[in-house]
């Protein structure tokens, strides 16, 4: 008997009560090796000492001071080093308890500055399909996933979606991957002529599609003709690094592998890694300008937000990630990982594609590899695979709906940015094994 409103009402959840390094303890003792971060959140995995060292701290110091009256200085410092290291151009960050409420914020940003600069006219909003940016009313609509998104169309504000780069299923036989990914940008520039450029507000796009689609990164050259197209009908780009950012891929920002900075750009997840729910907007120099020279405020405002506990637990995550170079290592073990994966997964009569980026990784399941057909949907693939995987202790983050909302299954990996090699070997063998069973 729970009193709590689980996500899934009839399931049965282990209870989760310590962890450790790379694991995850249930009551009854057994450890699960957390290939997934959760929700390619936990980037330092579980109890590292420093951040409770800092978490402890802060504690004693000061939890709480509301942004009305005060600044505090876990949050000032936190915004230092983020905009030290942001894309060119941005110059100023703005911190939330999470992703949906960093692309929420995002937004609005994008409106305002419109406003300030007196085009009110701009309002339309352009992302993609197979796209995830948050549960809020706002964002919901923004995201192009259509499950998510059905039950509650008649409350979403009116958006536009094109086609994603997703070179496995929509690059054409014979088409280079150039060719492609001036195609799929092409569809931006089409929607803004079709919606007139001077009512477009913003585009809208995650550089590696996460739970949706599964790790799914652009082709080269296509985020450089987005940013040209945005450039030149004024359009603000808004970069969703909330799962692909923060050194998920092996660079801090996800969007310096494809040669372009946004003008808003959202992160959360890796950024506190778990240790206290964070999300921020980096705003470019432009955006901050137009506020400040207009009405001397951003109009928008939560009781969290520049929350002491959550800045002290950020902070502590991304130096404990400088101090050990743990970079470099998502760089080393997300190569030796797709290689794993590759090895065990390369002939697989029922894996379609393996992609991603550093430690950000996915794997389409097919029913036949030739054709790409799907598994029919209605066998639930992706929830057979979870749970054949944490029967194993393995934590992997799988989903349905890979290509168009409601077919396909693929599954995502987002291990701790410390794993060596043997972990990487156990999550391939758990994985293999839950796969096959779970095809069988
Ligand atoms: C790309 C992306 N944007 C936004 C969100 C929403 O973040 P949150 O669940 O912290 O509100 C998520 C969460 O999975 C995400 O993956």
């Amino acid at each position: 008997m729970t009193h709590i409103l689980h996500r899934q009402i009839h399931a049965t959840l282990p209870v989760a009560v310590g962890g450790r390094g790379i694991e995850l303890f249930d009551e009854s003792g057994k450890a699960y090796i957390d290939a997934s971060g959760g929700a390619a959140v936990s980037c330092l995995g579980h109890g590292h000492p420093d951040v409770v060292a800092a978490l402890q701290a802060q504690a004693e110091r000061l939890a709480y001071a509301h942004t009305s009256f005060f600044t505090n200085e876990p949050a000032e410092r936190l915004a230092d080093r983020l905009i030290a290291g942001a894309p060119q151009g941005i110059s100023h960050a703005y911190f939330v308890s999470g992703g949906s409420e960093a692309n929420e914020a995002a937004l609005k940003m994008a409106r305002q500055y419109f406003v300030e600069k007196g085009e009110p006219q701009r309002r339309a909003i352009i992302a993609r399909r197979q796209s995830y940016h948050g549960n809020t009313l706002g964002t919901l609509a923004t995201g192009g996933n259509e499950w998510r998104r059905a039950p509650f169309k008649p409350l979403l504000i009116d958006t536009h979606h094109i086609d994603p780069c997703y070179a496995y299923r929509h690059q054409e036989a014979g088409e280079s991957e150039t060719a492609y990914g001036l195609r799929a940008a092409q569809a931006l520039e089409d929607k803004i002529l079709e919606l007139g450029p001077e009512t477009v507000m913003a585009f809208v796009a995650e550089p590696v599609v996460g739970a949706t689609a599964g790790a799914v990164p652009a082709v080269a050259g296509y985020f450089r003709r987005i940013r040209e197209i945005c450039d030149r009908y004024g359009v603000l780009l808004l970069l969703d690094e909330v799962m692909c950012g923060m050194g998920r891929t092996g660079t801090m920002h996800a969007c310096e592998q494809d040669g372009v900075a946004p003008d808003l750009m959202t992160i959360a997840k890796g950024l506190g890694g778990g240790y206290q729910p964070i999300g921020a907007v980096l705003l470019g120099q432009h955006i901050f300008d137009a506020f400040a020279n207009g009405s001397g405020l951003f109009q928008h405002g939560h009781t969290y937000i520049c929350h002491p506990m959550a800045c002290a637990a950020a902070l502590s995550v991304q130096e404990v990630i400088e101090r050990d170079g743990l970079l470099a290592n998502v760089r080393a073990m997300g190569g030796y990982l797709r290689g794993r994966l590759e090895a065990r997964f390369g002939n697989h009569a029922h894996v379609g594609d393996i992609r991603g980026r550093g430690l950000f990784l996915g794997v389409e399941l097919v029913a036949d590899r030739s054709t790409k057909e799907p598994f029919d949907p209605a066998r639930k693939l992706h929830a057979l695979v979870k749970k054949e995987a944490m029967a194993r202790g393995l934590m992997v983050y799988p989903a349905g709906g890979t290509i168009d909302g409601a077919r396909g299954d693929h599954v995502l990996l987002a291990p701790p940015f410390i794993i060596d090699e043997p972990a990487a070997d156990a999550i391939v063998e758990r994985l293999g094994e839950a796969v096959d069973a779970a095809t069988a």
